[in-house]
């Protein structure tokens, strides 16, 4: 089933989506499609290839953020906990997480091979994960599913890497949720608060 919104629609709809259920209006087979279509399609600097991209379904995914809940919970202060616990209560109601690690390894062998850049590379090993991680959100949603993006790392890596067998060299960078829409959720979401475009956007030689 392709889906026929267009790549600025899909970019306009893409939201932060918080209340999302575990069901999913695509199937895993096409939502791994999508994953796979991302890992390849997507740019990496000086085609480094350097994103890792590991794709957590229903159970898998309650795994994971029960791993990041028992960690919280040993370290949040009890009066604290509640909202805390709710918060990831509220990402395991979700369907899916993507993970998304880059392996150092390339960054290493172009360092190595361009020494001129070598300071350069880490950074755009990071420009590279963010692209993946949009790319992914913006994907989803335009399947119909709802996303937000959340920054548990360094707290599950070590599990992580345990469960799923994930290379402890690899960095997580981020944690893409996603997952059906409660009913409402997208309706029920604030305006984003837009600074005006005249400061953020400057064009020369129209
Ligand atoms: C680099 C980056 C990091 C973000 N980190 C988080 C995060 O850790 N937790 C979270 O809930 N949202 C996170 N967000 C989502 C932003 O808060 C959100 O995209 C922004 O407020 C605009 O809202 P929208 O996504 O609905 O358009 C992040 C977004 C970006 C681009």
């Amino acid at each position: 089933m392709a889906s026929t919104m267009s790549l600025l629609d899909a970019t306009t709809n893409r939201r932060s989506i918080y209340a999302l259920n575990k069901t999913s209006p695509i199937s895993d087979a096409r939502i791994e499609e999508i994953v796979t279509h991302v890992v390849k399609n997507t740019p990496s600097s000086f085609n480094s290839q350097s994103a890792r991209l590991v794709l957590l379904l229903k159970d898998e995914h309650d795994k994971f953020w029960d791993v990041v809940r028992d960690i919280l919970k040993a370290v949040v202060p009890e009066d604290k906990w509640e909202s805390t616990g709710n918060r990831i209560a509220g990402f395991r109601a979700g369907y899916g997480t993507i993970l998304f690690y880059e392996d150092p390894e390339p960054v290493k062998t172009l360092q190595t091979n361009l020494p001129m850049y070598a300071d350069k590379f880490p950074v755009w090993s990071e420009h590279t994960s963010a692209m993946h991680q949009y790319a992914a959100w913006t994907a989803l949603e335009a399947e119909g599913l709802g996303a937000n993006l959340q920054h548990y790392n360094p707290l599950p890596d070590q599990k992580a890497s345990e469960i799923w067998n994930i290379p402890l060299e690899w960095q997580l960078k981020a944690q893409l949720v996603f997952g059906g829409l409660q009913e409402g959720a997208r309706e029920k979401l604030a305006e984003r608060a837009e600074q005006p475009l005249g400061g953020r956007l400057f064009v020369h030689g129209k």
